[in-house]
């Protein structure tokens, strides 16, 4: 059990995983939590995160704060991801040693396993195989934050652990469909579909409005799927030529990769309960895969998904576009057997999380 009293700095509290992290660990009554913007504490300065460690007496750290993004973004930007995320992981790690704190969670990510590895994937699994080509620099980060929580523990003796979280969703989500993960940008791709059907185009520049830019190709898809019902679009300069191939929600790869998710509130109760967990039960590599033990297919997700939107049109899958790994359900069981278990099924988890989408939109 965790002292109630602990000061705890959590690292990317304005982050999906770290606002759930602050929510949930005030709302079991820790009452010195810690934390900075990037403004006011660049992860990346060296010398910023010492003076932070040096005059903050932090007890723990949760490290939630990273470079993030879906397959689009680590193609696109494979240097900033291993960079950023060694260079803060490495910061903060360090600093936190050389200012006495004791206790720290490290937040990988299942794309640490090996592409091809057997499933489920068990803690075991790392390093035992190539990665996924297209997310390599970030998993090789991700990687080395778990080697160097383990290096620190074989040392010197601290509680440097780390957990291995599959697919996250929940509030706080990143909705840009440039960056954005497979989860949130089916929500919000299915949601604009929606509104096309409906000839809704003020709903769709709301949408803009909160969310940020839709890319052009998507627009133009939602012109096509507006133009199929029978309304015409407003924005003639930007829809007019419609859904190329047809109109339809367009989805990248094939469909049929299976993927797992866990709603980031589990992730956050997952969080407390390792840090929690007594000596004697860790073991010796301090990693805990967190999932809820059961994957479905990209392509049954998406029906899962339009239902829940009440999306009724077309899906077009862009077979052009990657799939990444076929499948990687993590093995939960490590966790399972010391008492933590998942509470939110992905049905109720993508209503509660459309629920909120559309909450966030109306809120402007
Ligand atoms: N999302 C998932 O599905 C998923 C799955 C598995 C593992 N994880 C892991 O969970 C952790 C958190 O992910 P997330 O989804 O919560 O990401 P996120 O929503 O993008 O949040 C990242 C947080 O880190 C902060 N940050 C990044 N660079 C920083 C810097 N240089 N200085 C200060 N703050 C910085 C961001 O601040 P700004 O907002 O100011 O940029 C933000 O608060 C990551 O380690 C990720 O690998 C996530």
């Amino acid at each position: 059990m965790l002292s109630k009293n602990l000061r705890i700095f959590v690292a990317g509290h304005t982050g999906m995983v770290g606002s759930a992290v602050l929510r949930h660990f005030k709302q079991e009554g820790f009452e010195h939590l810690v934390t900075r913007t990037r403004q006011e504490l660049d992860l990346l300065d060296q010398q910023a995160v010492r003076v932070f460690f040096q005059t903050e007496a932090i007890d723990l750290v949760i490290l939630a704060a990273a470079k993030v993004g879906g397959i689009e973004a680590n193609r696109s930007f494979p240097a900033e991801f291993i960079y950023e995320n060694l260079a803060v992981t490495v910061n903060v790690v360090h600093e936190s040693f050389s200012a006495g704190v004791r206790q720290l969670l490290f937040l990988g990510s299942s794309c640490i396993y090996p592409k091809l590895g057997p499933q489920p994937l068990k803690e075991e699994h790392l390093l035992t195989g190539p990665l996924e080509p297209t997310n390599e620099p970030y998993a090789v980060a991700k990687i080395a934050g778990i080697k160097l929580c383990q290096a620190y523990n074989r040392q010197y003796s601290t509680r440097y652990l780390s957990v291995m979280p599959t697919n996250l969703y929940g509030p706080n989500d990143n909705y840009d469909l440039r960056t954005s993960h497979v989860l949130p940008a089916l929500i919000r791709k299915f949601h604009l579909a929606k509104l096309a059907q409906q000839g809704d185009w003020d709903g769709i520049a709301a949408d803009q409005q909160h969310w940020g830019a839709i890319p052009d190709d998507i627009l133009a898809g939602l012109a096509g799927i507006g133009e199929a019902a029978g309304h015409r679009s407003p924005f003639p300069g930007r829809f007019q030529n419609g859904a190329a191939g047809g109109a339809g929600v367009r989805l990248w790869g094939s469909g049929r990769p299976y993927r797992e998710f866990l709603h980031v509130d589990d992730m956050a109760d997952a969080c407390l309960f390792v840090m929690g967990l007594d000596a004697e039960v860790i073991g010796d590599q301090g990693l805990f895969n967190v999932g809820c033990g059961q994957d479905l297919r990209i392509g049954d997700l998406a029906t899962l998904v339009a239902d829940i939107v009440g999306f009724s049109g077309a899906v077009i899958w862009d077979r052009t576009q990657p799939d990444g790994t076929p499948r990687k359900r993590l093995d939960i069981s490590e966790l399972r057997r010391r008492g933590w278990s998942p509470k939110i099924a992905l049905e109720e988890g993508v209503r509660r999380t459309y629920t909120t989408y559309l909450a966030d939109t109306r809120r402007r």
